[in-house]
C-alpha cells in the first residue's frame, strides 16, 4: 500500500460513520443542535463552519468525549463499544495531546503495547509523519506543526478505517499541508472514511469530495462538494455587450436575474450560456465576452454561512464590516446587502440528489433559489426567516452574542 507501511494487507476496510441527532448544550448555550450526517467510506469529507459553529464539539460527541445527545456509529457500532478503538477510529482533536516529557517514540510505544499493535508500527508511523529525526525528543520542545504530526502518527498507529481530524493542517508548513492532503486522499482511496475539519477552504477544495457544513450548531448542508458549490449565487453566465440596457431588459423578460458588475459586465443566472448567447444574436447585440463563472468553495461557503457566523470582526474603520467579505459581495451585486443577513440555507426539495441542503421553506432548483434571492427586495427573501443578525460589536473587537467566549462545560 502506497505511503502507509504496516497496512493490513487484504483487509476489508469498511468504515461508514453515521451521526444521528447529535446535540450538546453548555449552560443555556446550544453548541450543537440535532446534527445528523453520514461520512461514507472512500471519501474525504470536509467539516466546515464558522468559528464557534460546533465542529470540535461535534467531533468530541462522535468520540464519546462529551456528554450530549445523539448517537454516532462506526459500521453500526458506537465508539465506546468498539473492541479495538485505536485500530478502528483514529483521531486528532488537539494539537498537542501528549505528556510533555514523554519522548515521542515512547508515547507511541505505550499506545501500541496497550492496543496490541506491533512495535514496528511505531517506527513506521513516526517516519511516515516526518518525525524520524526527533523521535527521541520530548513533545514539550515541539512546535505546533510537530505536535500535529505526532497527533497524526498517533491516529494512524492502529491503521484505522476511520480518521476524525480537527483542523490537522493547523500549524503545518506548506510542504506539510501538501503531504497531509495527499496522505488523506490516499487513505480515502483505500476505502477509509476521513472526516476532517479545516478553515483552509482552498485546501479543502482540493482534498474533499464531500462536505458537512454547519452554522451555529445546526446543519446547513451535507453531500457532494460539487453540489454544494453549484448552489452558490456566484455561479453565473458573464456577458459583456455593446447594448447592456437592451440585453438586461430582454434577459429579465425571460425570467433571468441580471446583475451589472462594476466593470460593466452582466452576471446572469436563470439562463445558460447557450441561451444568453442566442438571445444576444437574436437582438443583434454585439458580444465581446461570454463565459460561465463557477463559484469557488470559499464563495459558496460564505454565501451559505453568512447568517450563521457567530463572531464578527470589525474592520476598524468605523463602519461595521459585514460577515465574511460582505463588502466585496455587495460591490459585485451579489449576496445580501452590507449588514443584512445572507441566507441561512434552509431549502431542499432536491430529494434523491447527493446534496442535502437543510431547508425550511423554499422550493425549486438552486438556480431558481439564487434568482429569487437576487430579485427579492428584502434580505434573501423567500428562504424562511433568517436568524436575527447579532448586534454589531464595538469597533476593533471580536465578540459573540453574550460578549463571552467560553464558560464551563455545562455537561
Ligand atoms: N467547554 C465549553 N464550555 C462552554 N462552552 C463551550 C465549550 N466548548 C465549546 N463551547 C461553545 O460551544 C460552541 C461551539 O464551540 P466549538 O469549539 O465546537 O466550535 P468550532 O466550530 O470548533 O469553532 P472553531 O472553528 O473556532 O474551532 C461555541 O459557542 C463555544 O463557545
Ligand atoms: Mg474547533
Amino acid at each position: 500500500m502506497a505511503g502507509l507501511p504496516g497496512h493490513r494487507e487484504g483487509s476489508a476496510i469498511m468504515a461508514l460513520i453515521q451521526a444521528r441527532g447529535l446535540s450538546k448544550t453548555f449552560g443555556n448555550k446550544a453548541a450543537v443542535r440535532g446534527l445528523s450526517f453520514d461520512v461514507v467510506p472512500g471519501s474525504v469529507t470536509g467539516f466546515l463552519g464558522p468559528n464557534g459553529a460546533g465542529k470540535s464539539t461535534t467531533m468530541r460527541l462522535m468520540l464519546g468525549l462529551d456528554n450530549g445527545e445523539g448517537v454516532t456509529t462506526y459500521d453500526g457500532v458506537p465508539y465506546r463499544e468498539l473492541r479495538q478503538p485505536l485500530r478502528q477510529v483514529g483521531s486528532v482533536l488537539d494539537a498537542k495531546p501528549f505528556h510533555p516529557t514523554r519522548k515521542a517514540v515512547n508515547h507511541l510505544r505505550m499506545l501500541a503495547v496497550s492496543n496490541h499493535i506491533p512495535s514496528s508500527r511505531v517506527t513506521d508511523v513516526i517516519n511516515l509523519v516526518g518525525l524520524g529525526d526527533v523521535a527521541n525528543a520530548k513533545p514539550k520542545t515541539f512546535s505546533l506543526g510537530m505536535g500535529q504530526r505526532l497527533g497524526l502518527a498517533t491516529a494512524l498507529l492502529g491503521d484505522p478505517g476511520t480518521l476524525i481530524l480537527d483542523e490537522p493542517a493547523n500549524g503545518l508548513d506548506p510542504q506539510g499541508v501538501h503531504w497531509l492532503r495527499n496522505m488523506l486522499k490516499t487513505l480515502a482511496g483505500q476505502g477509509r472514511s476521513i472526516f476532517v475539519s479545516s478553515h483552509l477552504l482552498s485546501e479543502m477544495a482540493l482534498m474533499a469530495d464531500s462536505l458537512v457544513v454547519v452554522g451555529r450548531g445546526s446543519l446547513i448542508a451535507s453531500g457532494k462538494m460539487s453540489d454544494f458549490i453549484s448552489t452558490s449565487n456566484r455561479n453565473a453566465v458573464v456577458i459583456r455587450v455593446d447594448q447592456p440596457d437592451l440585453m438586461i431588459r430582454e434577459l429579465r423578460a425571460r425570467q433571468a436575474a441580471v446583475v451589472t458588475e462594476p466593470d460593466g459586465k452582466l452576471a446572469v443566472t436563470g439562463l445558460d450560456s447557450d441561451r444568453v448567447g442566442a438571445l444576444a444574436h437574436e437582438l443583434g447585440v454585439r458580444v465581446f465576452e461570454l463565459s460561465n463563472r463557477q463559484a469557488t468553495l470559499e464563495e459558496a461557503f460564505l454565501d451559505a454561512t453568512g447568517a450563521s457566523e457567530e463572531f464578527r470582526a470589525s474592520m476598524g474603520f468605523g463602519n461595521q464590516a459585514p460577515a465574511f467579505g460582505g463588502p466585496m459581495m455587495g460591490q459585485l451585486g451579489y449576496g445580501a446587502p452590507s449588514g443584512l443577513p445572507s441566507r441561512r440555507v434552509a431549502t431542499d426539495r432536491r430529494q434523491g440528489t447527493a446534496l442535502s441542503l437543510v431547508n425550511r421553506a423554499a422550493t425549486g432548483s438552486p438556480g431558481a433559489m439564487a434568482n429569487r434571492r437576487r430579485a427579492a427586495t428584502g434580505p434573501r427573501g423567500g428562504y424562511g426567516a433568517p436568524p436575527p443578525a447579532p448586534p454589531p460589536p464595538a469597533p476593533d473587537t471580536v465578540s459573540n452574542e453574550d460578549g463571552s467566549r467560553r464558560g464551563g462545560d455545562g455537561a
